[in-house]
């Protein structure tokens, strides 16, 4: 039992409620409220989550928080305030941002993300790392979905907070995110506790690609069965949601996500030209590799089929090659 956390909690439960009601209540949170329909968050969404908005001053959290007697420096050193740089005392360290509040799987609120307005640096500011806040132990919304995660056995995660949101307006409950840090072995096996199967909904850019063909490892080293949803275009969930709607994100994302086999030969497609004979060649030598691992000779016989179609070679041929290489590897 620590007195000054249980202080935080109450100061993060309390500025939460107070960035929502500026937000939805107040001239202050009007041009963040216009930012957020620009962005089809509905109200219920920004109900749902607790959205708010920090003003663009630099004492409103400090009188709120003074107002109700907290310790300043207590609430400097939990990441609510930040020191000034000259002279003394204390200034919001929010200001100007869309408050995201990050719950604990108790639901209790342990952190901020502010996000700017528009363009601009850094696109998030979070709490620093406390006792209470640890990124690489918290999944965000992981206390809102995990009943459903447990009923579903499943768990999708996603690379950011718009995306959980948006998927969750869409019917997907199940949703957690990792901020901005990478999937951690720690996460990995909070996902294992609670599920059967795990689906990686990482944004349909370079970077989200990459990040998935990593997670995937992780998550199969803890024994989940997993897949990937492929987002086309280079759209993050969020904004497929925004431009598709729900249903067709639930349809043709999530439940049409496919195998880790089927996801590394996408992957790997994109490195390789295969209007020419040598990029055809090297991303068949590379795909072999993969499909010459399968343990399941149907398996290996559906993915050589849909490779010989596609790039108009005998299925004959690679199954030979396949073979070859899987005695190279006994
Ligand atoms: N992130 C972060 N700091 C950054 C960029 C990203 O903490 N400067 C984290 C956030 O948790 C963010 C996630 O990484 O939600 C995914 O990053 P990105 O795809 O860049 O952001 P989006 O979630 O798509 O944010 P938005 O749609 O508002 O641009
Ligand atoms: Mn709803
Ligand atoms: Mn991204
Ligand atoms: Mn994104
Ligand atoms: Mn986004």
């Amino acid at each position: 039992h620590n007195p000054e956390l249980d202080r935080l909690l109450q100061a993060y439960e309390w500025s939460a409620k107070f960035y929502h009601y500026l937000l939805k209540n107040t001239e202050y949170g009007k041009a963040a409220m216009d930012y957020l329909r620009s962005r089809k968050f509905s109200d219920h969404m920004i109900d749902q989550f607790q959205i708010g908005y920090a003003p663009d001053r630099w004492d409103t959290l400090l009188q709120f928080l003074e107002r109700r007697n907290f310790d300043l420096a207590e609430m400097d050193r939990g990441g609510l305030l930040s020191s000034r740089s000259e002279g003394k005392g204390y200034i919001d360290r929010f200001r100007g941002r869309i408050i995201f509040p990050i719950a604990n799987r108790a639901g209790k609120v342990v952190a901020f993300a502010g996000r700017i307005l528009g363009e601009g640096q850094p696109k998030y500011l979070n709490s620093p790392e406390s006792k209470l806040f640890n990124k690489s132990r918290i999944l965000y919304n992981l206390h809102q979905s995990k009943a459903s995660i447990r009923k579903t056995r499943q768990i999708v995660l996603f690379e950011g907070y718009g995306d959980v949101i948006s998927a969750w307006e869409s019917g997907v409950h199940n949703g957690v995110a990792t901020m901005g840090t990478s999937l951690t072995e720690n996460h990995a096996s909070m996902m294992k506790a609670l599920a059967d199967e795990a689906v990686i909904a990482y944004d349909g850019d370079r970077a989200g690609q990459a990040a998935a063909m990593k997670a995937l490892s992780m998550l199969e080293a803890t024994g989940l069965r997993v897949k990937v949803a492929v987002l086309p275009g280079g759209l993050d969930p969020n904004e497929f949601v925004a431009q598709y709607g729900g249903d067709r994100f639930r349809e043709q994302i999530i439940e049409s996500a496919v195998s880790t086999v089927k996801f590394k030969l996408i992957y790997l497609k994109k490195n390789h030209i295969l209007l020419e004979e040598d990029g055809k060649i090297a991303y068949v030598k590379e795909a072999l590799q993969i499909i010459a691992s399968l343990h399941s000779s149907t398996e290996r016989e559906v993915y050589l089929k849909e490779i010989a179609s596609e790039l108009d070679l005998s299925y004959d041929s690679l199954k030979q090659d396949c073979n070859l290489l899987r005695a190279s590897m006994q």
